[in-house]
């Protein structure tokens, strides 16, 4: 299978992340409306999104760690597909979380086991997002062998791995050979000199590599 390309709407205000996503939806494969933009913007970022592309997996990245029903429910009311928990909310959380979207992906940052894993796999979640967080990068953190092994191991687990955090065009090689999910870029994408030639470039990466 060849990954997806999702780029994260990570802006502050809903009318930047507007004329982000005017020039981008076309570009890529899934919108996410980011933890920024749904605490800067709320619940409209997701409605205005959904207005703009009604065809696209739209994935709200509210990153939930309590009150997953509503959570959860506020976001698929203003038109999100899926949802993002962190992986330390509790199991009936997510449960109740999974209840309202279609797909819920559990966002692996800090300190989380395989055991945990396995209990999200129990009770229904199919996807994770392997993050490199935007503070360690900025601490001087980089991709390596242990992050690798830690994605195959979840593939095995039989997981659909997201792969995110400060990914640059170049970053993209490093992982050929895992069967990566989607690959999320914000910055890489939103901020280059042409974000529509940047989501161009990351396309024809992924294909060169997996098509
Ligand atoms: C931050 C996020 C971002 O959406 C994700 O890391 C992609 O953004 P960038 O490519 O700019 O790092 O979830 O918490």
């Amino acid at each position: 299978m060849i990954p997806n390309l999702q780029v994260a709407l990570d802006n502050n205000t809903l009318s930047d992340a507007v004329k982000s996503i005017s020039a981008l939806g076309n570009e890529v494969d899934i919108i996410e409306v980011g933890t920024i933009l749904c605490l800067a913007e709320g619940m409209d970022s997701i409605r205005i999104m959904r207005a703009l592309y009604p065809e696209k997996t739209i994935i709200a990245d509210t990153k939930c760690a309590d009150a997953g029903t509503t959570v959860a429910k506020n976001c698929a009311d203003a038109g999100a597909d899926w949802m993002t928990v962190i992986c330390s909310a509790t199991i009936p959380t997510m449960k109740a979380a999974l209840k309202e979207v279609s797909e819920l992906q559990v966002e692996l940052y800090g300190d989380w086991t395989f055991d945990q894993a396995k209990e999200w796999k129990k009770i229904g979640i199919n996807q994770v997002v392997y993050h490199q967080s935007r503070d360690a990068l900025l601490e001087g953190d980089s991709w390596g062998e242990e992050d690798l092994a830690t994605i195959k191991k979840l593939i095995d687990m039989g997981f659909q791995v997201s792969v995110t955090g400060g990914l640059e065009l170049e970053n993209i090689q490093l992982f050929k050979d895992l069967d990566v999910f989607t690959f999320i870029a914000g910055r890489g994408i939103r901020e280059a000199d042409n974000p529509v030639q940047s989501a161009r470039a990351f396309k024809k990466e992924i294909n060169k590599i997996w098509g």
